[in-house]
Protein backbone atom coordinates (compact mmCIF):
# COMPACT_ATOMS: atom_id res chain seq x y z
CA UNK A 1 0.00 0.00 0.00
CA UNK A 2 2.80 2.62 0.79
CA UNK A 3 5.06 0.62 -1.70
CA UNK A 4 7.96 3.14 -3.53
CA UNK A 5 5.72 4.57 -6.25
CA UNK A 6 6.79 4.36 -9.79
CA UNK A 7 8.55 7.24 -11.21
CA UNK A 8 6.94 9.25 -14.17
CA UNK A 9 9.36 10.20 -16.70
CA UNK A 10 8.81 13.66 -16.73
CA UNK A 11 9.63 14.14 -20.71
CA UNK A 12 8.03 12.28 -23.68
CA UNK A 13 9.72 9.86 -25.94
CA UNK A 14 10.77 12.34 -28.55
CA UNK A 15 12.77 14.68 -26.27
CA UNK A 16 14.32 11.53 -24.88
CA UNK A 17 15.56 10.41 -28.31
CA UNK A 18 17.12 14.03 -28.76
CA UNK A 19 18.94 14.18 -25.84
CA UNK A 20 19.99 10.58 -26.31
CA UNK A 21 21.28 11.43 -30.55
CA UNK A 22 22.69 14.89 -28.54
CA UNK A 23 24.80 12.71 -26.00
CA UNK A 24 26.20 10.55 -29.07
CA UNK A 25 26.86 13.13 -30.87
CA UNK A 26 28.99 14.89 -28.08
CA UNK A 27 30.79 11.55 -27.72
CA UNK A 28 31.65 11.01 -31.19
CA UNK A 29 33.35 14.44 -31.23
CA UNK A 30 35.07 13.39 -28.25
CA UNK A 31 36.40 10.18 -29.51
CA UNK A 32 37.55 12.40 -32.22
CA UNK A 33 39.51 14.97 -30.29
CA UNK A 34 41.35 11.98 -28.28
CA UNK A 35 42.56 10.54 -31.59
CA UNK A 36 43.87 13.90 -32.49
CA UNK A 37 46.09 14.53 -29.36
CA UNK A 38 47.06 11.16 -29.58
CA UNK A 39 48.18 11.77 -33.39
CA UNK A 40 50.37 14.46 -31.77
CA UNK A 41 51.64 12.50 -28.88
CA UNK A 42 53.00 9.71 -30.58
CA UNK A 43 54.24 10.95 -34.47
CA UNK A 44 56.55 13.69 -33.33
CA UNK A 45 58.84 10.85 -31.13
CA UNK A 46 58.15 8.75 -33.76
CA UNK A 47 59.66 11.14 -36.25
CA UNK A 48 62.32 12.11 -33.67
CA UNK A 49 63.97 8.46 -32.70
CA UNK A 50 64.27 7.41 -36.70
CA UNK A 51 65.03 10.60 -38.50
CA UNK A 52 66.96 12.86 -35.48
CA UNK A 53 68.67 9.71 -33.74
CA UNK A 54 68.91 7.41 -36.68
CA UNK A 55 67.38 4.46 -35.27
CA UNK A 56 66.53 1.52 -37.58
CA UNK A 57 67.10 4.28 -40.73
CA UNK A 58 67.78 1.77 -42.72
CA UNK A 59 63.63 0.79 -43.32
CA UNK A 60 62.25 3.11 -45.81
CA UNK A 61 59.69 2.65 -48.33
CA UNK A 62 59.98 3.99 -51.43
CA UNK A 63 63.12 6.14 -49.71
CA UNK A 64 60.61 7.46 -47.00
CA UNK A 65 62.33 6.87 -43.40
CA UNK A 66 59.61 3.99 -42.18
CA UNK A 67 57.94 6.82 -39.35
CA UNK A 68 56.81 9.52 -41.80
CA UNK A 69 55.39 6.95 -43.87
CA UNK A 70 53.78 5.90 -40.46
CA UNK A 71 52.58 9.38 -39.93
CA UNK A 72 51.20 9.72 -43.78
CA UNK A 73 48.80 6.63 -42.95
CA UNK A 74 48.09 7.91 -39.63
CA UNK A 75 47.37 11.38 -41.22
CA UNK A 76 45.13 9.73 -43.61
CA UNK A 77 42.79 7.68 -41.07
CA UNK A 78 42.81 11.02 -39.06
CA UNK A 79 41.07 13.13 -41.76
CA UNK A 80 39.02 10.19 -42.57
CA UNK A 81 37.72 10.15 -39.13
CA UNK A 82 37.40 13.78 -39.16
CA UNK A 83 35.01 13.69 -42.29
CA UNK A 84 33.38 10.73 -40.97
CA UNK A 85 32.54 13.10 -37.80
CA UNK A 86 31.90 16.54 -39.25
CA UNK A 87 30.57 15.69 -43.13
CA UNK A 88 29.39 12.00 -43.49
CA UNK A 89 27.88 12.24 -39.94
CA UNK A 90 26.90 15.26 -39.61
CA UNK A 91 23.92 14.85 -37.19
CA UNK A 92 22.14 11.68 -37.71
CA UNK A 93 20.91 11.17 -40.89
CA UNK A 94 18.44 12.49 -43.34
CA UNK A 95 16.25 9.36 -42.66
CA UNK A 96 16.49 10.65 -38.88
CA UNK A 97 15.59 13.89 -39.65
CA UNK A 98 12.69 12.58 -41.61
CA UNK A 99 11.46 10.77 -39.46
CA UNK A 100 11.85 13.94 -36.54
CA UNK A 101 10.22 16.14 -38.99
CA UNK A 102 7.33 13.61 -39.20
CA UNK A 103 6.65 12.84 -35.59
CA UNK A 104 6.41 16.82 -34.86
CA UNK A 105 4.33 17.50 -38.15
CA UNK A 106 1.64 14.61 -36.78
CA UNK A 107 2.50 16.46 -32.95
CA UNK A 108 1.43 19.82 -34.30
CA UNK A 109 -1.65 18.37 -36.20
CA UNK A 110 -3.12 16.99 -33.00
CA UNK A 111 -2.56 19.99 -31.35
CA UNK A 112 -4.48 21.99 -33.77
CA UNK A 113 -7.18 19.09 -33.73
CA UNK A 114 -7.35 19.91 -30.31
CA UNK A 115 -7.50 23.31 -30.46
CA UNK A 116 -10.50 24.03 -33.53
CA UNK A 117 -12.52 21.82 -30.67
CA UNK A 118 -11.83 23.96 -27.89
CA UNK A 119 -12.43 26.65 -29.84
CA UNK A 120 -15.81 25.22 -31.09
CA UNK A 121 -17.13 24.60 -27.66
CA UNK A 122 -15.92 28.21 -26.98
CA UNK A 123 -17.39 30.08 -29.23
CA UNK A 124 -20.70 30.42 -28.47
CA UNK A 125 -20.09 31.51 -24.68
CA UNK A 126 -17.80 34.18 -25.91
CA UNK A 127 -20.53 35.27 -29.12
CA UNK A 128 -23.19 35.57 -26.37
CA UNK A 129 -21.21 37.51 -24.19
CA UNK A 130 -20.46 40.04 -27.16
CA UNK A 131 -24.12 40.28 -27.79
CA UNK A 132 -25.00 40.72 -24.32
CA UNK A 133 -22.20 44.04 -23.82
CA UNK A 134 -23.78 45.27 -26.90
CA UNK A 135 -27.67 44.75 -26.10
CA UNK A 136 -26.68 46.48 -22.96
CA UNK A 137 -24.46 49.30 -25.28
CA UNK A 138 -27.61 49.39 -27.44
CA UNK A 139 -30.91 50.00 -24.57
CA UNK A 140 -28.06 52.37 -22.82
CA UNK A 141 -30.18 55.10 -20.85
CA UNK A 142 -27.70 56.82 -19.56
CA UNK A 143 -26.17 60.46 -20.55
CA UNK A 144 -22.82 58.62 -21.05
CA UNK A 145 -20.22 62.35 -21.15
CA UNK A 146 -16.79 62.95 -22.51
CA UNK A 147 -15.23 66.05 -20.27
CA UNK A 148 -11.90 67.19 -21.81
CA UNK A 149 -9.68 70.24 -22.26
CA UNK A 150 -8.14 70.67 -25.59
CA UNK A 151 -5.83 73.47 -26.94
CA UNK A 152 -6.66 74.80 -30.13
CA UNK A 153 -4.75 72.44 -31.86
CA UNK A 154 -6.69 69.69 -29.74
CA UNK A 155 -3.44 69.27 -28.42
CA UNK A 156 -4.19 67.40 -24.63
CA UNK A 157 -1.21 66.08 -23.09
CA UNK A 158 2.39 65.48 -23.19
CA UNK A 159 4.73 62.59 -21.31
CA UNK A 160 1.31 61.28 -19.67
CA UNK A 161 0.43 64.55 -17.56
CA UNK A 162 -1.55 67.49 -18.79
CA UNK A 163 0.11 70.34 -20.54
CA UNK A 164 -1.31 73.64 -18.52
CA UNK A 165 -2.87 74.38 -15.01
CA UNK A 166 -6.02 76.17 -14.96
CA UNK A 167 -7.59 76.19 -11.57
CA UNK A 168 -11.14 76.85 -11.96
CA UNK A 169 -11.10 74.07 -15.53
CA UNK A 170 -10.10 71.25 -12.71
CA UNK A 171 -12.74 73.27 -10.18
CA UNK A 172 -15.50 72.43 -13.03
CA UNK A 173 -14.38 69.15 -13.60
CA UNK A 174 -14.22 68.47 -9.89
CA UNK A 175 -17.80 69.81 -9.69
CA UNK A 176 -19.06 67.92 -12.70
CA UNK A 177 -17.86 64.62 -12.06
CA UNK A 178 -18.06 63.82 -8.06
CA UNK A 179 -20.35 61.11 -7.01
CA UNK A 180 -20.16 59.37 -10.69
CA UNK A 181 -18.66 56.98 -12.29
CA UNK A 182 -15.43 58.14 -14.24
CA UNK A 183 -13.75 56.30 -17.11
CA UNK A 184 -10.67 55.92 -18.09
CA UNK A 185 -7.62 54.51 -20.00
CA UNK A 186 -5.29 53.00 -18.01
CA UNK A 187 -1.97 55.87 -18.80
CA UNK A 188 -4.02 58.22 -17.68
CA UNK A 189 -4.98 56.31 -14.27
CA UNK A 190 -1.44 55.97 -14.00
CA UNK A 191 -1.21 59.82 -14.35
CA UNK A 192 -2.68 60.50 -10.94
CA UNK A 193 -0.79 60.55 -7.59
CA UNK A 194 -3.71 58.91 -6.10
CA UNK A 195 -7.38 57.76 -7.18
CA UNK A 196 -9.36 61.13 -7.02
CA UNK A 197 -12.17 60.96 -4.02
CA UNK A 198 -15.78 61.02 -4.41
CA UNK A 199 -15.44 59.17 -7.45
CA UNK A 200 -15.96 55.75 -8.65
CA UNK A 201 -12.83 54.88 -10.99
CA UNK A 202 -13.07 52.38 -14.21
CA UNK A 203 -9.78 51.68 -15.52
CA UNK A 204 -9.61 50.24 -19.10
CA UNK A 205 -6.79 48.11 -19.52
CA UNK A 206 -5.96 44.93 -21.84
CA UNK A 207 -3.82 43.54 -19.16
CA UNK A 208 -4.97 40.67 -17.43
CA UNK A 209 -3.87 40.48 -14.11
CA UNK A 210 -3.63 44.61 -13.63
CA UNK A 211 -3.19 45.82 -10.29
CA UNK A 212 -5.37 48.91 -8.73
CA UNK A 213 -5.89 49.88 -5.37
CA UNK A 214 -9.13 48.42 -3.14
CA UNK A 215 -12.16 50.22 -4.93
CA UNK A 216 -11.51 50.65 -8.23
CA UNK A 217 -12.88 48.67 -11.32
CA UNK A 218 -11.46 47.18 -14.39
CA UNK A 219 -12.45 46.63 -17.53
CA UNK A 220 -11.16 44.83 -20.40
CA UNK A 221 -13.07 47.01 -23.10
CA UNK A 222 -14.63 50.40 -23.16
CA UNK A 223 -18.09 48.47 -23.78
CA UNK A 224 -17.36 46.58 -20.68
CA UNK A 225 -16.58 49.61 -18.82
CA UNK A 226 -19.96 51.17 -20.08
CA UNK A 227 -21.84 48.30 -18.87
CA UNK A 228 -19.93 48.50 -15.44
CA UNK A 229 -21.01 51.91 -15.04
CA UNK A 230 -24.84 51.44 -15.66
CA UNK A 231 -25.69 52.12 -11.94
CA UNK A 232 -24.84 55.45 -13.22
CA UNK A 233 -27.10 57.62 -14.98
CA UNK A 234 -24.15 60.05 -16.47
CA UNK A 235 -20.72 58.10 -16.23
CA UNK A 236 -17.83 59.84 -17.70
CA UNK A 237 -15.39 59.26 -19.92
CA UNK A 238 -12.35 61.25 -18.86
CA UNK A 239 -9.23 60.54 -20.90
CA UNK A 240 -6.86 59.96 -22.38
CA UNK A 241 -5.85 59.81 -26.66
CA UNK A 242 -6.84 56.26 -26.95
CA UNK A 243 -9.89 56.21 -24.92
CA UNK A 244 -11.31 59.25 -26.57
CA UNK A 245 -11.00 58.30 -29.99
CA UNK A 246 -13.11 55.13 -29.25
CA UNK A 247 -15.78 56.87 -27.19
CA UNK A 248 -17.04 60.11 -30.19
CA UNK A 249 -18.99 57.48 -31.22
CA UNK A 250 -21.26 56.16 -28.28
CA UNK A 251 -20.91 59.58 -25.71
CA UNK A 252 -23.98 61.97 -26.55
CA UNK A 253 -22.45 64.57 -24.32
CA UNK A 254 -19.53 66.37 -24.55
CA UNK A 255 -17.92 68.95 -22.04
CA UNK A 256 -14.93 70.73 -23.59
CA UNK A 257 -12.83 72.89 -22.35
CA UNK A 258 -11.42 74.76 -25.03
CA UNK A 259 -7.98 75.94 -24.16
CA UNK A 260 -7.26 79.33 -26.42
CA UNK A 261 -3.61 78.74 -27.67
CA UNK A 262 -1.76 75.86 -29.56
CA UNK A 263 0.52 73.68 -28.13
CA UNK A 264 2.67 72.30 -30.44
CA UNK A 265 4.89 69.85 -28.57
CA UNK A 266 1.96 68.12 -27.52
CA UNK A 267 2.06 64.28 -27.73
CA UNK A 268 -1.35 62.99 -27.13
CA UNK A 269 -4.48 64.76 -29.12
CA UNK A 270 -8.88 64.94 -28.89
CA UNK A 271 -9.94 64.19 -31.99
CA UNK A 272 -11.45 66.56 -34.08
CA UNK A 273 -15.12 67.83 -33.04
CA UNK A 274 -17.64 67.16 -35.98
CA UNK A 275 -19.98 69.94 -35.77
CA UNK A 276 -22.67 67.70 -38.30
CA UNK A 277 -22.70 65.25 -35.39
CA UNK A 278 -22.16 67.47 -32.41
CA UNK A 279 -24.60 70.75 -31.43
CA UNK A 280 -23.10 73.44 -29.23
CA UNK A 281 -25.63 73.38 -26.27
CA UNK A 282 -23.45 76.30 -24.41
CA UNK A 283 -20.27 78.26 -24.29
CA UNK A 284 -18.83 80.23 -21.65
CA UNK A 285 -15.16 82.46 -21.90
CA UNK A 286 -13.12 82.49 -19.00
CA UNK A 287 -10.32 85.02 -20.18
CA UNK A 288 -6.78 84.87 -18.77
CA UNK A 289 -5.92 86.37 -15.21
CA UNK A 290 -3.09 85.51 -12.43
CA UNK A 291 -4.41 82.00 -12.14
CA UNK A 292 -4.87 81.12 -15.56
CA UNK A 293 -1.83 81.41 -18.16
CA UNK A 294 -4.46 80.93 -20.85
CA UNK A 295 -8.03 81.70 -21.92
CA UNK A 296 -10.62 79.41 -22.55
CA UNK A 297 -13.68 78.58 -23.13
CA UNK A 298 -16.44 75.99 -21.59
CA UNK A 299 -18.51 74.43 -24.46
CA UNK A 300 -21.36 72.21 -23.74
CA UNK A 301 -21.78 70.07 -26.70
CA UNK A 302 -25.05 66.93 -27.25
CA UNK A 303 -24.95 64.55 -30.23
CA UNK A 304 -27.91 65.90 -32.50
N1 LIG B 1 -6.54 67.23 -21.34
C1 LIG B 1 -7.35 66.33 -20.83
O1 LIG B 1 -8.52 66.59 -20.57
C2 LIG B 1 -6.82 64.96 -20.56
C3 LIG B 1 -7.62 64.02 -19.93
C4 LIG B 1 -7.12 62.73 -19.67
C5 LIG B 1 -5.83 62.42 -20.08
N2 LIG B 1 -5.06 63.37 -20.69
C6 LIG B 1 -3.72 63.06 -21.14
O2 LIG B 1 -3.78 62.00 -22.09
C7 LIG B 1 -2.55 61.28 -22.04
C8 LIG B 1 -2.86 59.81 -21.87
O3 LIG B 1 -3.60 59.35 -22.98
P1 LIG B 1 -3.14 58.05 -23.83
O4 LIG B 1 -3.87 58.05 -25.11
O5 LIG B 1 -1.65 58.01 -23.88
O6 LIG B 1 -3.56 56.84 -22.88
P2 LIG B 1 -4.98 56.42 -22.28
O7 LIG B 1 -6.05 56.54 -23.31
O8 LIG B 1 -5.18 57.10 -20.98
O9 LIG B 1 -4.70 54.89 -21.94
C9 LIG B 1 -4.30 54.01 -22.96
C10 LIG B 1 -4.38 52.60 -22.40
O10 LIG B 1 -5.75 52.22 -22.21
C11 LIG B 1 -5.90 50.85 -22.49
N3 LIG B 1 -6.82 50.70 -23.62
C12 LIG B 1 -7.06 51.54 -24.64
N4 LIG B 1 -8.01 51.07 -25.45
C13 LIG B 1 -8.39 49.88 -24.93
C14 LIG B 1 -9.36 48.90 -25.30
N5 LIG B 1 -10.13 49.06 -26.39
N6 LIG B 1 -9.48 47.80 -24.54
C15 LIG B 1 -8.72 47.63 -23.44
N7 LIG B 1 -7.79 48.54 -23.02
C16 LIG B 1 -7.63 49.65 -23.77
C17 LIG B 1 -4.53 50.31 -22.81
O11 LIG B 1 -3.99 49.93 -21.56
P3 LIG B 1 -2.94 48.73 -21.41
O12 LIG B 1 -1.72 49.20 -22.13
O13 LIG B 1 -2.76 48.56 -19.95
O14 LIG B 1 -3.60 47.54 -22.06
C18 LIG B 1 -3.82 51.54 -23.32
O15 LIG B 1 -2.42 51.49 -23.22
C19 LIG B 1 -1.77 61.87 -20.88
O16 LIG B 1 -0.86 62.82 -21.37
C20 LIG B 1 -2.82 62.56 -20.04
O17 LIG B 1 -2.31 63.60 -19.26
C21 LIG B 1 -5.55 64.62 -20.94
Amino acid sequence: MFGKKKQKPQIDKEQLELIQNAQRRVRQKKRLYIHFVLFLIFALPLFTFNVGLGLADEFTLATFPWSVVIIFIWLAFLAWHFLNVFLFNAFMGKDWEQQQLNKLVAKQQARIEKLKKELKSEAPIIAESEAYIEEQILKNDQDITIIVAAGENNAIGKDNDLIWHLRDDLKRFKKLTSGHHIIMGRKTFESFPKPLPNRTHIVITRQKNYKVPEGVIIANSLEEAIVKSKADKQPFIIGGGEIYKQSMSIANKLELTRVHHSFEDADTFFPEVDSSVWEEISNTFHDKDENHEFAFSFITYERR
